[in-house]
């Protein structure tokens, strides 16, 4: 009985896979493809997804590893991709959505962008090309989107400042910080003087990130001394540079709250994709908090959102909570094995699909979308 139960139970699971790489066809037309260690062509790929496919054949397995992995047993992580198909659109038909391409640029801090999606900080974009980061610096360029930088970049920040086509590219710099100040106050005057226009400050990660599958490949979090990060410390951090220092890493309504009562321009929500803290919730559910708790949050400041984005209903369901700009990670850092071209074509890709699957959703302009356009009561919770 308990046996036969237990086998049910394994037919239920498989009738319901995981949907990291969902099934749409790509081994089969491209399995054999890469199983000598070819690189699957770029042309070849249609989504974001696919990315991660063809990475995880070409990527040696720690680099893999690497960028793929999340915290402990990557609950967070699943619910960050998991979490955008609980909740079902509302689409509105019979509108006129023939001008929807003209409200996808935006501005972010006021500096304007073709898209309200931007390159998320990702450390070590050397392992999967040798050029790096120098390929996110050009591709935002050619796809005229932000670019964070991360503090720990394969390339150096002045490699990262020299790839920039023209001066006045837009980058800012993520940053993690030391407890000494004099390093601190070095590290801001460099960053102003690479022409940063914000200082992203990561506050999700005092202590280490607990990362069993990067752990086997020697490629998980370096023990750190747990850091001092407060609000009292942000104000002395703001004191030390002109530029504005972003919280990266808000998980509730209460921190996005105090952030505000304590003048930020802008917040960011993340659980920085699942790899920090496991059971930290996925950014659509502090945004919903948000939007159901001080949704007035949204006007006050700037809100950016990260974690799980992989379509353009994904970006369009943050926005319609209030979410000014959402960050991409994986999909960028895999999309680098084929260089600058393949971050151009992430680009691409999710500005097709954004503006596509608005107008599909009766969406005419972008600035105009609303709460409305989704049904927020959640299908089912984690563990179904
Ligand atoms: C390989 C990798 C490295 C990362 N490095 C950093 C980092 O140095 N600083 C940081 O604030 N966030 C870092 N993050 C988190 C990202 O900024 C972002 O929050 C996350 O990737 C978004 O989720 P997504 O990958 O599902 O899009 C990293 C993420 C990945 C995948
Ligand atoms: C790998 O396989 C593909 C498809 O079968 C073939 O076109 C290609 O030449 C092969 N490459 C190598 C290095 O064997
Ligand atoms: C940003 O776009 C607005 C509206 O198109 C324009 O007026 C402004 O000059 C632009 N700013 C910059 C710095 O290009
Ligand atoms: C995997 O690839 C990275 C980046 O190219 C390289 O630094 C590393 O040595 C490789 N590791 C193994 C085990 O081959
Ligand atoms: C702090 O950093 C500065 C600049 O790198 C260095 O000279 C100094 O020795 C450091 N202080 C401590 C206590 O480590
Ligand atoms: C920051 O500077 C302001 C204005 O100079 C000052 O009033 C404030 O006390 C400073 N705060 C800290 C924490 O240094």
């Amino acid at each position: 009985m308990r046996l036969s139960l237990l086998a049910l139970a394994s037919v239920a699971l498989a009738a319901r896979p995981f949907l990291d790489e969902p099934d749409t066809g790509i081994e089969e037309q491209l399995g054999e493809i890469v199983a000598n260690g070819t690189l699957a062509p770029l042309k070849s790929l249609v989504g974001l997804p696919d990315f991660q496919w063809s990475a995880r054949q070409f990527m040696n397995a720690s680099s893999y590893t690497y960028y793929r992995n999340g915290a402990a047993g990557e609950w967070s992580y699943r619910n960050n991709l998991e979490v955008f198909m609980r909740f079902k659109l509302r689409p509105r038909v019979l509108k006129d959505v023939t001008k929807i391409q003209d409200s996808i640029p935006t501005t972010i801090l006021g500096h304007n962008f073709s898209a309200p999606f931007f390159i998320a900080p990702c450390a070590r974009g050397g392992y999967a090309h040798p050029d790096g980061e120098v390929n996110f610096v050009k591709g935002a360029a050619a796809g005229d989107i932000l670019y964070m930088a991360s503090l720990y970049s394969s390339r150096s920040m002045d490699d990262i400042t020299a790839a920039k086509g023209n001066s006045s590219q837009v980058l800012f710099q993520q940053v993690y910080l030391t407890e000494n100040m004099t390093e601190t106050q070095q590290l801001f005057r460099k960053i102003e003087a690479a022409g940063s226009k914000a200082i992203v400050l990561t506050v999700d990660g005092p202590g280490t990130g607990i990362r069993h599958r990067a752990a086997r490949f020697g490629v998980g979090s370096a023990n750190i001394d747990l850091n001092l990060l407060t609000w009292e410390k942000y104000h002395t951090l703001s004191n030390m540079t002109s530029l504005p220092i972003i919280p990266k890493g808000i998980q509730t309504v209460d921190d996005a709250r105090e952030a505000v009562a304590n003048g930020v321009k802008a917040i960011y929500l993340s659980n920085h994709g699942g790899r920090q803290l496991d059971g930290a919730p996925s950014s659509l559910e502090v945004a919903l908090e948000i939007h159901q708790n001080e949704p007035d949050i949204f006007k006050q400041v700037e809100v950016y959102a990260d974690g799980g984005v992989r379509y353009g209903s994904d970006v369009l369901k943050l926005l319609s909570l209030g979410v000014r700009a959402v960050g991409v990670g994986r999909p960028y850092m895999f999309s680098n094995i084929y260089g600058e071209e393949g971050v151009k074509r992430v680009t691409e890709m999710l500005k097709f699909e954004l503006i596509n699957d608005a107008a599909n959703g009766g969406i005419g302009d972008l600035k105009k979308i609303g709460p409305e356009w989704v049904d927020w009561r959640a299908l089912n919770g984690w563990y179904s």
